[in-house]
C-alpha cells in the first residue's frame, strides 16, 4: 500500500505484560508517553498474569487521561487508536484491546492494531538519529531474544532466535537464585557495577544465529549450590562479583551472535531494543563495537527502551500512513510473531 501525506494524531496503549502504558504521536513525534509500573508481582518473583490484567484495568483510564492531558490533545482530536495485538500475556492484552475498540467505536475512528516486538525495534526510530535501512535490531526483553532483519519498517524478519529462556528472564531466573526482587535484570546491572566477573561459566554452544540460556541458568544454580555447601555466606559475600560475572556472560553471549549476523548480512547498521537494553554493559558493549568494528550503532532512549506506549504509536505512525487499520472483531494474540500483522 502506498505512503499518504495524511497528517495524524493518535492515541496508543500497550498492556502487554505488567506496565499500563499510553502514547500520543502527532504527525510521528510522539508528544506524550506515560507509563504505570505495577509493583504487586515484586514478592511472586515473576509477573502473575491475573493480578497483571486486574491492575491494567484499574491502572488504563488515568493513565490514557494523563497521556492526552500532557500531550495538550483532547479525545475529538485523535484520528486513530492504537494498541498492542500481541506478543503477551493474554488477559493483559485484552484490557488495552476491549479499552482501544471501545474507544475508537465511541469516537468513529480507525483502530491499529501492533506486534509489540515490531514496535521495539521502532523504537529506534521516534528520535534522531534514526538507522539507515537495512538495519539489525538484537531485540532483548524478559519475554524474548531476537536478532531483527529490517529492511524496511513495515518488513522485518527474525534471523536468530532464542530456543529456550530469554536473555531478560535469564537476568531474572538468576536473580532470584540470588535471592535478589522481580525484575532482577536492573538490580543485577547496579550490583555488578561494583564487582569483577572473576566467576566463569560456561557459554553454550549453538548452531548459527540462535541462542539458548537455560544451561547457563543451570551452571549458575549448580555452581551457588556447590558454594553455599562450603560457605553458607558465599552468596551474600560475592554478590557483586557474582552479579558482574553473571550479567558479562549473558552480555557475550547476545554480542558473539550479533558480531556473527553483521558478518553473515553484511550490515553494519547495528542497534539494540526491549528491556534488557538498559542494561549498561550491553550498551557500553554495543558502543564498543563503534571503534573496534566499525559499526553505526543505536539505542533508544532511555524510556523507549523498557516497555512503553512511545514504541506502538510510533509502528502505528507508520501504520496510519499505509492505510493499514483493524475492525472491531479484531482479538489479541499472545504468541503473535514478527510479520503476522
Ligand atoms: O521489554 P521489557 O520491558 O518487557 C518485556 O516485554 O519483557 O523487558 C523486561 C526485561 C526484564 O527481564 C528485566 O529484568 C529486563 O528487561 N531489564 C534489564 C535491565 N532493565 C530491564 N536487564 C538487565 N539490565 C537492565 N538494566
Ligand atoms: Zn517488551
Amino acid at each position: 500500500m502506498a505512503f499518504t501525506n495524511k497528517s495524524s494524531i493518535i492515541l496508543a496503549i500497550e498492556s502487554s505484560c505488567d506496565d499500563t502504558a499510553a502514547a500520543v504521536i502527532v504527525n510521528g513525534k510522539v508528544k506524550s508517553n506515560l507509563v504505570a509500573n505495577q509493583t504487586i508481582h515484586k514478592s511472586y518473583g515473576g509477573v502473575i498474569p491475573e493480578l497483571a490484567s486486574r491492575e491494567h484495568h484499574q491502572n488504563i483510564v488515568p493513565v490514557v487521561h494523563k497521556a492526552l492531558e500532557s500531550a495538550g490533545i483532547t479525545k475529538g482530536q485523535l484520528d486513530a487508536i492504537a494498541f498492542t495485538q500481541g506478543p503477551g500475556l493474554l488477559g493483559s492484552l485484552l484490557v488495552g484491546c476491549s479499552f482501544a475498540k471501545g474507544l475508537a467505536l465511541s469516537l468513529d475512528i480507525p483502530l491499529i492494531g501492533v506486534n509489540h516486538m515490531e514496535a521495539h525495534v521502532l523504537a529506534h526510530f521516534v528520535d534522531d538519529p534514526i538507522p539507515s535501512l537495512p538495519f539489525l535490531c538484537l531485540t532483548v526483553s524478559g519475554g524474548h531474544t531476537q536478532i531483527v532483519k529490517v529492511s524496511d519498517v513495515s518488513k522485518m524478519q527474525v534471523i536468530g532466535t532464542t530456543r529456550d529462556d530469554a536473555a531478560g528472564e535469564a537476568f531474572d531466573k538468576i536473580g532470584k537464585y540470588l535471592g535478589l526482587e522481580y525484575p532482577a535484570g536492573p538490580i543485577i546491572d547496579k550490583l555488578a557495577k561494583d564487582g569483577t566477573p572473576k566467576f566463569t561459566f560456561t557459554k553454550p554452544h549453538i548452531e548459527g544465529l540462535g541462542f539458548s540460556f537455560s544451561g547457563l541458568k543451570t551452571a549458575v544454580l549448580y555452581f551457588l549450590r556447590d558454594q553455599v555447601k562450603k560457605d553458607k555466606k558465599f552468596i551474600a559475600n560475592n554478590l557483586n562479583d557474582l552479579c558482574a560475572s553473571i550479567q558479562y556472560t549473558i552480555v557475550t553471549i547476545l554480542m558473539e551472535k550479533l558480531e556473527m549476523a553483521s558478518i553473515q548480512e553484511e550490515i553494519q547498521e547495528i542497534g539494540i531494543a526491549g528491556g534488557v537494553s538498559a542494561n549498561s554493559a550491553l550498551r557500553a558493549a554495543l558502543l564498543e563495537r563503534k571503534n573496534s568494528l566499525g559499526w553505526n550503532t543505536y539505542i533508544p532512549a532511555f524510556e523507549y527502551c523498557t516497555d512503553n506506549a512511545g514504541m506502538i504509536a510510533m509502528a502505528a505512525h507508520y501504520k496510519y500512513l499505509r492505510g493499514v487499520f483493524v475492525n472491531q472483531s479484531v482479538v489479541p494474540n499472545p504468541r503473535l510473531k514478527i510479520g503476522q500483522l
